[in-house]
């Protein structure tokens, strides 16, 4: 973050990944536990929460608005819901850091209060796009300022009343969703949202679990306003976004066998595994269950030859910010992948399709990136990525997902990879370095 000590990756080539990981908490479920936690009556018990960056922007905010919390404490969290009126005017402007989750949920949340409140960002989080959710919160009555460019800081004003509206998403964004949905709650009326695309439900299933009424057909989404959500004991699964770098690690390096445990398997989030497949991965899922009304298994992913594939569109919102980890693997593959309809990587903590581009090619990799995706040419199977037994030097431009894929690029690189500006990292994967390690990765961090 702006003006932090900059955090090195250093790997050496080579080596696989072996052995049974238990992946950090989903960090979509855990800023929401925090933030319907807080607008329930009653206490929410959490385990499992992501103690990553993003997630504490979240629960910081809702303590600068008066809601008691207790942890995180080894993933457990303790939330005393104040209702859905309780929150209070916070002494100043809240820090979302890097987290557009953050930003745009609470957008929504925040437009509904009775109180005046300053949203605002790292530089990373302030040049991204907020006219996505200030537009249409607008049209629902919602008073908020944006810069000029249409980003933060956002400020909010205290609406008059808002109304709920009938809404067609452009594009597939749980943000976008979510963020009205939550302002649907202080809604006179009903707010619909309609998805042009499958996109994350953890909001619709995670009201649903503290019992508020919603209604799903078609892809559109209804609430009707002034309902009351009563607070629960809450189990997060692992992050299978996180879980996506250790997918693909695994599937390029020969010898690798590796289990990862209680990995998140919503519908809405499998492209990484189902498109990993396509290109002839060998994932095998088992131990089925639920946690906190979402779908949960083992998965066990042993090297495999892969083959370029192109990428089916109506897979991109399933895989959205699994993009930098399955170019890693488009890079390892026999033949080209393309992928196309994802734009929206163009506007995510980086320029994902530039910044990825920009990397492969730093290793040997051929690539072309274009306004709505990429083509890579894989190495081929077996295959080094590059020729290079010098060290290559790739810059994730504080991207935490860059940072990760690049770092697991290099059990296929001849010679070592360092990364640039990893410290983000810790926003939605403290201690992925370490865990690592654990699983085969000859990996180090030095902090400059
Ligand atoms: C998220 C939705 C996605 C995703 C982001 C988390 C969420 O963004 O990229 O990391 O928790 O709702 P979009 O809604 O912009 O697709």
């Amino acid at each position: 973050m702006g003006g932090a000590p900059d955090l090195r990756f250093s790997i050496q080539p080579g080596g696989c990944l072996r052995g049974s990981l238990q992946i950090p908490g989903d960090k979509s479920i855990s800023h929401r536990s925090i933030m319907l936690g807080a607008l329930a009556e009653g206490d929410t018990r959490i385990s499992g929460f992501l103690e990553g960056e993003d997630a504490l922007a979240t629960l910081a905010a809702f303590r600068r608005m008066g809601v008691a919390i207790e942890g995180p404490d080894d993933g457990q969290v303790l939330v005393r819901g104040v209702g859905l009126h309780g929150l209070r005017e916070p002494d100043g402007p809240l820090d979302m850091g890097n987290s557009g989750t953050s930003m745009r949920l609470l957008c929504g949340l925040l437009a509904g209060q009775r109180f005046p409140v300053t949203l605002v960002g790292d530089p990373s989080l302030t040049r991204r796009p907020m006219r996505r959710v200030t537009e249409p919160l607008g049209r629902m009555g919602a008073l908020i300022e944006t810069s000029p460019e249409g980003t933060a800081p956002l400020h909010i004003r205290p609406s008059p009343g808002l109304k709920g509206i009938d809404y067609a998403m452009p594009v597939a964004s749980a943000q976008v969703k979510s963020s009205l949905l939550l302002a649907g709650l202080y809604a006179e009326g009903e707010t619909c949202v309609a998805e042009p695309a499958p996109a994350r439900d953890h909001t619709e299933r995670m009201l649903h679990s503290f019992g508020y009424r919603l209604r799903t057909a078609s892809g559109r989404t209804c609430l009707t306003g002034g309902g009351r959500l009563t607070g629960l004991d809450l189990e997060i699964p692992g992050d299978i976004s996180s879980a996506a770098f250790f997918l693909v690690g695994a599937s390029i390096a020969e010898g690798s066998d590796l289990t990862l445990t209680n990995v998140g398997m919503n519908p809405t989030r499998i492209g990484i595994v189902n498109i990993l497949r396509t290109m002839g991965a060998n994932i095998e899922v088992g131990h089925w269950r639920e946690a906190g009304s979402e779908p949960v298994a083992d998965l066990r992913v042993r090297s495999a030859p892969l083959r370029g594939i192109r990428i089916p569109e109506d897979q991109v919102p399933l895989a959205i910010d699994e993009f930098p980890a399955l170019f890693i693997a488009a890079a390892c593959a026999q033949g080209e992948t393309v992928l196309t309809g994802a734009e929206e990587l163009r506007v995510k903590e980086s320029d994902r399709i530039q910044v990825m581009a920009d990397g492969l090619a730093v290793l040997g990799i051929e690539v072309e990136p274009r306004p709505d995706g990429i083509r890579v040419r894989g190495a081929g199977v077996g295959a080094m990525l590059g020729a290079r037994r010098s060290a290559s030097e790739v810059d994730s431009h504080g991207d935490h997902r860059i940072a990760m894929s690049f770092a697991i690029a290099a059990l296929r690189t001849p010679g070592p990879v360092a990364i640039r500006d990893c410290a983000n990292v810790n926003t939605s994967f403290p201690g992925f370095a370490s865990l690592a390690r654990s699983a085969g990765l000859a990996i180090d961090e030095h902090r400059l």
